[in-house]
């Protein structure tokens, strides 16, 4: 893959925030995904509707589509903005709000006349392995996919674009190591099922080059299409850039990172954030691939949400960058 355009999706509104403990104000959510959206960044996942009582955080997240198609940011390019379904009950959320829709979004919907619209993009999240699909979805793999089938299909009838997330593609704190060949077939049943793109997550950070270039190759070798796959690597251990060194040289062209490294998945024991966007802006920049992103902007954000959160800021690249 000789294409020089890497892809980039924030995951940091739904990745970095719903790890957080103390619930970040709807506001503050909005502001970030407004100003993210100044960037260049053309993929800022939004949030997801999943069960409240499972992740708080996320529990405002219909507000947030709601603002979204209301008052579009204003953006230098178009940008898409996905949210996380993992069941019927979420893609409902997710679908243009008519009739069957939460009181407060209809209502709005009515006044705004945004009922014809919904999201346009939502993301399905397996597993590869079994004890992090119990933990997650609190069901096996197999009725995670009996789950999903008809997600996939009423989104694709509504105009919906579907991505597939695979958690735990290198190693999974409750079932060990995780083989490659099931990372393709979970892989492959996503596509099959219609998600136009499919990222691996390194869901705990635990991947180095030379397990992520055995998982790619794995891929590869099994005919899984490269312009298909996006990484989505945890920081934990600080192998984050060099696992996506590896993915790049295998053909990888999009992938996944949060502002200010943001985040952890609240059913991963000791996760913590994804990549940082700044780092990771940088980094391909360094290496001569094109982003779109501007990398000061999103540093900008970085630093004022960390601090809006009064978190530290996990990106290297952003402090240094913005202390010159
Ligand atoms: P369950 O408890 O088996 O579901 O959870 P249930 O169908 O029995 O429903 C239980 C309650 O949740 C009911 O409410 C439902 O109405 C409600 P009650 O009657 O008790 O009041 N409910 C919902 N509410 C709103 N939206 C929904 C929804 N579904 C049910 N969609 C379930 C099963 C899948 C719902 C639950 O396990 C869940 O929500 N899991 C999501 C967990 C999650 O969000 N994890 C983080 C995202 S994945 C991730 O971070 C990894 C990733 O970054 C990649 C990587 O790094 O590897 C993507
Ligand atoms: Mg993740």
């Amino acid at each position: 893959n000789n294409n020089d355009f890497v892809k980039i999706v924030e995951v940091g509104p739904r990745d970095g925030l719903q790890n957080e403990k103390a619930i970040v104000p709807l506001q503050t959510k909005i502001k970030l995904i407004e100003r993210l959206s100044t960037t260049g960044l053309r993929v800022i996942e939004a949030g997801s509707f999943v069960a409240p009582k499972w992740v708080p955080q996320m529990a405002d997240s219909t507000s947030i589509l709601a603002h979204l198609l209301r008052n579009p940011p204003p953006a230098p390019q178009p940008v898409t903005y996905p949210f996380l379904v993992p069941n019927l009950k979420g893609l409902e959320s997710a679908l243009p709000h008519n009739s069957n829709s939460g009181a407060a979004v209809a209502e709005e919907a009515e006044v705004k006349g945004v009922e014809s619209k919904g999201a346009s993009e939502i993301s399905i999240f397996a597993s590869a392995s079994e004890g992090f699909s119990l933990k997650n979805l609190n069901c096996s793999i197999a009725t995670s996919f009996d789950r999903f089938a008809p997600v996939v299909a009423k989104a694709l009838q509504n105009g919906i674009k579907v991505r597939g997330y695979v958690s735990m593609v290198i190693s999974c704190p409750y079932s060990g190591d995780t083989p490659p060949e099931k990372v393709v077939e979970v892989t492959k049943r996503l596509l099959d099922m219609g998600c136009y793109e499919v990222s691996l997550g390194d869901t705990t950070g635990v991947g180095n080059p030379y397990t992520v270039d055995v998982l790619m190759k794995a891929l590869i070798e099994a005919g899984v299409p490269v312009e298909k796959l996006a990484c989505h690597f945890h920081d934990t251990y600080g192998q984050a850039i060099v696992n996506c060194m590896v993915g790049l040289a295998n053909g990888v062209r999009v992938f996944d990172s949060s502002v200010a490294g943001l985040g952890g998945c609240p059913y991963a024991k000791g996760a913590t954030g994804n990549v940082a966007t700044e780092d990771l802006v940088y980094f391909l920049h360094s290496v001569g691939m094109k982003t779109g992103v501007d990398l000061e902007k999103v540093s900008e954000v970085g630093a004022w949400i960390s601090d809006a959160i009064g978190r530290k800021n996990n990106s290297k690249v952003g402090p240094a960058l913005l202390a010159r």
